[in-house]
């Protein structure tokens, strides 16, 4: 008893010394994503949109410096449309027989073009804030599937009275509620080429589902194993317990 009622009071000075943070991020909803679960393998439809997705607006900011373009084949790409993809950037090379730097159309075995040459300039130009390299955020934060979709959706007016410092937008879910990244998706923003609606919601869901497969390309394969081992175990399991039962058969 004694022991119980020092625990509360512990409690009740540990609540008293952090008072309910105002502006803490409020924690994403959970959405159900086709990749999640044992069973959960890429929707390849929505990768490849999801890649237009990053293709056409987040490639302007946010580099991914891991991924190659050859890795597209596995969102169903062909190796042409994969030469087409590689193709229309220009990559820096060098140094030439001169001793040259220069710029030559991408091949599929290029990493992913970056937007800017180094962080500094990336800085420079988005006010200071730094887009993070894409290759891993879905992995580097916590619910990374949730939370990328709610910080594309979740910008919103900023409640009367909220201080909100130049330059930066407020969104329901980052942590602050100020981020530095304009809104950067919109309702109609991309035209698919399957034909799919581009409601914001859509469009939303279909890039994080393409940064959660370039956080963990080989996902498929891993919960593959997983099961194949699981399935041997079992199997194995029932041969020793008839084995057992054999042996011990006649000892009674
Ligand atoms: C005009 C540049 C720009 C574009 C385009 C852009 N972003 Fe950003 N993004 C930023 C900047 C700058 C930050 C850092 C914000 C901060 O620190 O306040 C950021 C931060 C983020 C974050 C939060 C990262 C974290 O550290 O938790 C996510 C998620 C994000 N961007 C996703 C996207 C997606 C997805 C797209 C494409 C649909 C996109 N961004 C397009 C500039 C951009």
């Amino acid at each position: 008893m004694k022991k119980t009622l020092s625990m509360l009071a512990v409690a009740a000075v540990i609540s008293a010394a952090t008072p309910a943070f105002a502006s803490e991020a409020e924690v994403p909803p959970h959405q159900k994503w086709p990749h999640q679960g044992v069973f959960g393998t890429y929707d390849k439809a929505a990768l490849q949109r999801g890649f237009q997705v990053y293709k056409e607006v987040c490639a302007a900011c946010h580099s991914m410096k891991l991924l190659s373009y050859r890795d597209l084949t596995q969102l169903g790409y062909t190796p042409e449309q994969v030469k087409t993809v590689a193709a229309e950037y220009q990559i820096p090379d060098g140094p030439n027989d001169e001793g040259e730097m220069f710029e030559r159309p991408g091949r599929p075995a290029d990493r992913f073009h970056s937007p800017f040459p180094n962080d500094k300039a990336a800085r420079a130009a988005n006010g200071g804030a730094l887009p993070p390299d894409m290759s891993l955020l879905s992995k580097a934060r916590e619910h990374g599937d949730d939370y990328i979709y709610s910080i594309l959706t979740g910008y919103e007016e900023k409640p009367a009275g909220f201080d909100l410092m130049p330059g930066l937008n407020y969104n329901k879910y980052f942590a602050g509620h100020q981020i530095a990244m304009a809104k950067p998706l919109n309702e109609g923003q991309v035209t698919y080429t399957d034909g799919t609606a581009n409601t914001l919601e859509q469009q939303a869901r279909d890039v994080t589902q393409f940064l959660a497969w370039a956080s963990e390309p080989h996902m498929e394969q891993r919960k593959g194993m997983g099961l194949k081992v699981m399935i041997f175990m079992l199997a194995f399991c029932g041969i020793m317990v008839a084995a057992k039962r054999k042996l011990w058969a006649d000892i009674h």
